[in-house]
């Protein structure tokens, strides 16, 4: 019963566009002050082993909006932290919860935990992959009339979780990826290969960022350090930085896009991030619509 969403791969064409043609739906009801609640009395679990703003309020205030209860665990404070295993923690947590929103590090916890859990489990954001992130992100880009078969975007930045999440999402949805990283930064290899091999999509990784933004209808970026990285310095992603500069090579005016946590200055500027072309705020707001969209995928029988 129900659906676990893991990562982007996990995911066909026609059910990521019925998403965000869900994600309008509610949106609009949410604007009249109105929210179906298609998930009354359901409790839904969120662990959370790293920090969040957006994701875990969006999902808190969708799960209320939907009708059903959140309840927020930070692993340190439950028995995960003095050793339980994650198979046992899955099975006590799907006997009393009907989801659980993992945010975690290694990927392979998310996978674990869903092999035990009898409930539906949603990757909140892994070192790898942030596919909510994603499919939130392809509704705020359809959301301008975008055509999400028809339009190119550039990631610049460090090639991991949003990176790897955006090229499995070309590869299901048809879009061009030009992702322009330092050398060393490049997305994930397996996620790479399953992308080029499977889809029809044109993607490549690049070390150019005015070549990759050259032609691009979205400018994506995120920050040079996230969470859980060690990472002494920042120079080597200076190249990458979203600024006016970089806006010259552009041929078209491309929407600028970032998850957030922005560091202005770092990875954007101040001036282009409070762009009017930068819809980095809708984004945010998006989270909470297509959040409830992809709860009631993934919740609902
Ligand atoms: N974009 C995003 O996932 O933000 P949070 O880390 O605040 O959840
Ligand atoms: N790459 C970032 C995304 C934050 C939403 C991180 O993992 O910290």
């Amino acid at each position: 019963m129900g659906r676990n969403l893991l990562a982007v791969s996990d995911l066909e064409k026609n059910e990521v566009r019925e998403m965000i043609r869900r994600a309008g739906k509610l949106k609009e009801l949410k604007k009249q002050g109105e929210s179906p609640k298609n998930l009354e009395g359901m409790s839904v679990g969120l662990l959370f082993e790293k920090q969040s703003t957006r994701t875990r309020l969006s999902f808190e205030a969708g799960l209320f909006d939907l009708g059903a209860r959140a309840i927020y665990m930070n692993p340190a404070d439950t028995q995960l932290g003095r050793g339980e295993t994650i198979a046992d923690t899955a099975k006590i947590l799907s006997s009393y919860l009907d989801g659980i929103i993992v945010r975690t590090y290694g990927q392979e916890k998310v996978l674990e935990l869903a092999e035990n859990s009898a409930v539906p489990v949603i990757n909140a954001l892994t070192d790898l992959e942030h596919p909510t992130q994603i499919i939130s992100d392809l509704f705020s880009i359809s959301e301008q009339g975008v055509d999400l078969e028809k339009f190119k975007l550039a990631f610049l930045g460090d090639g991991n979780n949003i990176a790897n999440s955006f090229v499995a999402a070309s590869a299901i949805m048809g879009f061009d990826l030009s992702v322009a990283v330092p050398p060393g930064y490049e997305p994930n290899p397996t996620i790479m290969g399953e992308a080029t091999e499977h889809g029809n999509s044109k993607i490549e990784v690049i070390h150019d960022p005015a070549s990759a933004v050259r032609d691009a209808d979205v400018i994506y970026t995120d920050v040079w350090v996230s969470m859980g990285e060690e990472r002494k310095g920042t120079k080597v992603f200076r190249p990458f930085q979203v600024n006016k500069e970089l806006l010259s090579f552009c041929h078209k005016d491309p929407l600028i896009m970032h998850c957030l946590p922005a560091h202005r200055g770092e990875e954007i500027t101040a001036e282009v991030m409070d762009s009017p072309r930068c819809v980095a705020f809708t984004q945010a707001e998006n989270k909470l619509h297509a959040g409830k969209a992809i709860l009631e995928f993934c919740l609902q029988d």
